[in-house]
C-alpha cells in the first residue's frame, strides 16, 4: 500500500487566514489586559438594524420556517434579490437565476467550483481578498495576478489585464469596491473592461457585496450594467452581511446565468442545502424593509474614512490613497520600511505589522494577507474615538 497522507494534499495546503491570525493575537494581547486598538476586522461594528431582528424573531415563531425548503433559497427571497439585482447592478433575472448561499464566501466557492477546471486560469487584480486564491485552488484553478499600486488607485487597467491573459485563461475577478483597497472602478473604466472581457469570451466574477457602500457620491457600476453582452457570462456576488452589519446571518447570494446557477445549485444542494430560514427572512426584511439604519451606517463610515485617511496622510513615509468605497483604506508603507522605529528595523510590511502591534498596540493586516508586502489595511468600521486614538499612537511611533 503506498503511504497516505493523513490529511489530504488539497486540504492542508490551504493556507490560514493571515486576517483572523492577527485578530487571534490581538485578543491574546487584549486578554493579557493590553489596550489594543484593532483595524483587523472586516465587519461592521453597528448591531443589526431593529427591523430585520425583528423579522427574525417573528420567522423563529412560524412552523413554516422549522423545515428543508429550496436548496436555492426561498422564493420570496430569490425575488427580491432579482429586483435589488435589476435596481443595483442593472441585470435582469429571473428568481430562478438566483441562489442563496452561506454568506458570500459560499457564493465565491461556489462561483469558482461552477466555471474551472484543472488548469483554467483566473486573471485576479492585485491586492485581492484572502479567500479567492484558495477557493480558485481548491476548484483546480490557476490563479494570475495582475497587480496595481497605490500610484494607480490600486484599479488595474486593460494593458495589464491584456498582458496577462492567455490561452488558458477563463475567468476574470472584478471586484468593485474592492476590500483591502476600497477602491472603486469609475464608469469608463469598468466599461473599457467589460469590453476587453467580452471581445475575449471570458467569464466574469463581479463580487459585489460593498456595493451599497460607496462615498462622495460615487456609484458603484456593475460590469453587467456597463456591458449588458456579458450578463452571459458573468456570475454576480453579493450578500447583506456589510451592508446591514449582518455578518454573523450567513446571508449572501449568487445570480448569473440559467445553466451556471443551475449547476451551482445543484453542487450547494449536495453540499450545504438551503441556508437557516430564520436568516433568510430577516434577509428579505433587509432588503424590502426601511433603509434609513442603512444610510446611517454608511454616513458614520464615511466620517471615519475621512478622518483616517488625513490623520494616515500626517506620517511621512505613509501614502494613503482616499477610497471610495467599502470600510478600509489601504496605505503604502514602503516609505517606513528599512528605518529603525524603537529598536527595530522592519523590512517588510508583516514585520511592521508586529512592530506596530508589539510597540503601539494597535492591530492592522499586513499587505502579505492580501499580496506584494508593503501595504497595510486598516478597516474603519471601529467607534470614532477609538479610530482617532489608534492613528494617533502611529503618529507618536512614527514621529
Ligand atoms: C470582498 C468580499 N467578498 C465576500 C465576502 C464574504 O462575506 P460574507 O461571507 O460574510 O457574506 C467578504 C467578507 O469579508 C469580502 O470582503
Amino acid at each position: 500500500m503506498t503511504a497516505q497522507q493523513r490529511i489530504s494534499r488539497r486540504i492542508s495546503s490551504i493556507a490560514e487566514s493571515a486576517t483572523l491570525k492577527v485578530d487571534a493575537k490581538a485578543k491574546a494581547l487584549r486578554a493579557q489586559g493590553r489596550p489594543v486598538i484593532s483595524y483587523a476586522a472586516g465587519e461592521p461594528d453597528f448591531v443589526t438594524p431593529s427591523n430585520i431582528v425583528e423579522a427574525a424573531l417573528e420567522a423563529v415563531q412560524d412552523p413554516r420556517n422549522y423545515r428543508y425548503t429550496p436548496a436555492a433559497g426561498l422564493p420570496e427571497l430569490r425575488e427580491a434579490i432579482a429586483v435589488k439585482t435589476l435596481r443595483d447592478s442593472g441585470l435582469q433575472v429571473s428568481p430562478s437565476q438566483v441562489v442563496v448561499t452561506n454568506g458570500g464566501k459560499q457564493a465565491v466557492y461556489q462561483a469558482f467550483a461552477t466555471l474551472l477546471d484543472p488548469g483554467d486560469e483566473v486573471l485576479v487584480p492585485t491586492p485581492y481578498w484572502t479567500t479567492y486564491p484558495e477557493a480558485i485552488a481548491l476548484a483546480g484553478g490557476r490563479q494570475v495576478d495582475v497587480f496595481a499600486g497605490a500610484d494607480q488607485d490600486y484599479l488595474v487597467t486593460v494593458d495589464q489585464l491584456e498582458a496577462a491573459r492567455t490561452e488558458r485563461t477563463k475567468v476574470l475577478l472584478f471586484v468593485s469596491p474592492s476590500n483591502p483597497t476600497g477602491s472603486v472602478y469609475p464608469a469608463a473604466q469598468v466599461e473599457e473592461i467589460g469590453h476587453w472581457a467580452d471581445e475575449h469570451g471570458l467569464w466574469v466574477i463581479a463580487d459585489e457585496i460593498y456595493q451599497n457602500l460607496t462615498y462622495d457620491g460615487v456609484r458603484a457600476v456593475s460590469i453587467v450594467d456597463a456591458v449588458p453582452s456579458l450578463a452571459d457570462r458573468t456570475i454576480l456576488v453579493n450578500g447583506v452581511a456589510k451592508t446591514y452589519a449582518m455578518t454573523g446571518w450567513r446571508v449572501g447570494w449568487m445570480t448569473g446565468p440559467a445553466d451556471a446557477i443551475a449547476a451551482a445549485a445543484n453542487l450547494q444542494s449536495h453540499l450545504s442545502s438551503n441556508v437557516s430560514n430564520i436568516s433568510q427572512r430577516a434577509a428579505l426584511e433587509a432588503l424590502t424593509g426601511p433603509q434609513e439604519a442603512e444610510e446611517q451606517m454608511r454616513l458614520a463610515f464615511d466620517r471615519r474614512r475621512r478622518t483616517i485617511v488625513a490623520e494616515l496622510n500626517a506620517i511621512d513615509g505613509v501614502r494613503t490613497p482616499t477610497p471610495l468605497g467599502a470600510f478600509y483604506v489601504y496605505p503604502d508603507v514602503s516609505g517606513l520600511l528599512g528605518r529603525t522605529w524603537g529598536g527595530v528595523t522592519p523590512r517588510t510590511s508583516l514585520e511592521l505589522a508586529d512592530l506596530i502591534l508589539e510597540q503601539a498596540e494597535v492591530a492592522t493586516v499586513p499587505g502579505e494577507a492580501f499580496g506584494p508586502s508593503g501595504y497595510l489595511r486598516l478597516s474603519y468600521a471601529l467607534g470614532d474615538d477609538e479610530l482617532l486614538e489608534g492613528v494617533r499612537r502611529l503618529q507618536r511611533l512614527f514621529a
